[in-house]
């Protein structure tokens, strides 16, 4: 399959492209670009032994405002210049440094983004975000960059490990389950069949998950009403990534917070019995972290005060008031707040609780 659309954006309208076989560097021998790209992914990619390219380890400890000034010191010196492009090719860790030094170097360079984990296709990379941890605080430094064209080539999931599969059907069943029309129905008729994982064709899975996305950015591209639905399991995921001291991977984090946010609803009474459509996505995450290997091992490691200590640093808290994002008694999402004080925070400790079980 082979698919084309843009986004539109007040900050720059953009086109994504997805197919296979679209990876390449034009232009490689031109002095004016310049690669920042996944150090890892040279073994597979010849391509990527690039003169200018820069390799970023693609671990959370590597999404540092030190890796942004290495990176902007190293096109320095190799060159660049305010003309120059950058490609960025890599998954969401690559693509929130590359977004932060694209837009900082020399007050903003253009540049493209290939992705190259599922997370990143399904997801990331559409919206413009970078995020950038400080200290203790995950993605707490940021700015909206968006690149000038996504290239997509599902060729680089043949080498995905099946966990980052994983963690990029969660992130893509959050976006489809967070649109009240029928994309969460389509995307489960699309990944239900047994053969899906085995198949490892993402394609519809990807434009599907990427044209709901599109219909978030493009009614509320700062962030400011609709598209903070998607933060859906985010609050109490990236809670269960930093309190595993990341062993738990971002978007299998955010299935399990999805689970966790689940468990909330119901202790806050939002409904006596699941509706239908929540029950379908728990069932579809369980399904999903099935395949996860040492998932039950891993959240034994999690201390539910640790996580609550991490859950209380997100940034869309109020002062006085825990914003999450929940499920109604028709299974659609809701924005709520809940009052900063013990009584919240015990139904927040029992959600980290409930997560703590086996998966396999
Ligand atoms: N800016 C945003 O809008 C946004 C949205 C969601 C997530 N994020 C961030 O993205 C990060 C997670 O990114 P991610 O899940 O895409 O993964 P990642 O960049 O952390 O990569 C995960 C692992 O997969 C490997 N890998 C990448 N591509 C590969 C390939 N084709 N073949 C084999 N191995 C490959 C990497 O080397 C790494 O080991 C988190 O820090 C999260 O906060 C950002």
């Amino acid at each position: 399959m082979s698919e084309s659309f843009e986004i539109r954006s007040s900050l720059k309208s953009y086109r994504i492209r997805i197919g296979t076989g679209l990876f390449r560097l034009t232009d490689a021998q031109s002095d004016d670009l310049f690669v920042v790209s996944d150090a890892g992914l040279a073994q597979y990619w010849p391509q990527l032994t690039h003169p200018r390219n820069i390799g970023i380890e693609a671990v959370e400890s590597a999404k540092t405002l030190d890796t942004v000034a290495r990176v902007i010191e190293q096109m320095r010196r190799l060159g660049a210049q305010r003309q120059s492009r950058m490609i960025a090719v890599g998954g969401g860790i690559v693509q929130d440094v590359a977004t932060f030094c694209a837009a900082c170097y020399m007050r903003g360079i253009d540049w493209s983004y290939y992705p190259t984990t599922l997370l990143g296709m399904v997801d990331s990379c559409i919206g413009g975000k970078s995020s950038i941890n400080v200290g203790a605080y995950k993605n707490i430094a940021g700015n909206y960059y968006p690149p000038d064209e996504i290239v997509i080539d599902t060729d680089f999931c043949r080498t995905l490990p099946r966990t980052e599969q994983i963690a990029g059907l969660c992130e893509a069943a959050k976006i489809c389950f967070a649109h009240r029309d029928d994309s969460f129905e389509r995307y489960l008729g699309l990944t239900e069949p047994q053969q899906f994982l085995q198949k490892g064709q993402f394609g519809e899975v990807i434009a599907l998950s990427l044209r709901t996305k599109k219909h978030f950015i493009e009614a509320d591209e700062f962030d400011q009403g609709e598209r903070l639905l998607l933060n859906f399991g985010h609050t109490f995921g990236h809670a269960i990534e930093g309190a595993s001291g990341y062993a738990i991977t971002h978007g299998v984090a955010v299935g399990l917070g999805m689970l966790a946010a689940l468990h909330m609803s119901k202790s806050l009474g939002l409904f006596d019995t699941q509706p239908a459509r929540a029950q379908a996505l728990a069932q579809h995450v369980e399904q999903l972290l099935r395949h996860v290997a040492g998932l039950s091992e891993a959240v034994l490691t999690i201390s539910p005060a640790a996580a609550l200590d991490k859950f209380k640093s997100d940034k869309k808290h109020r002062k006085t008031q825990y914003a999450v994002v929940l499920v109604d008694g028709g299974g659609y999402l809701v924005r709520h707040f809940i009052p900063v004080d013990p009584n919240s925070e015990a139904l927040i400790m029992a959600a980290f609780e409930s997560i703590r079980r086996p998966y396999s």
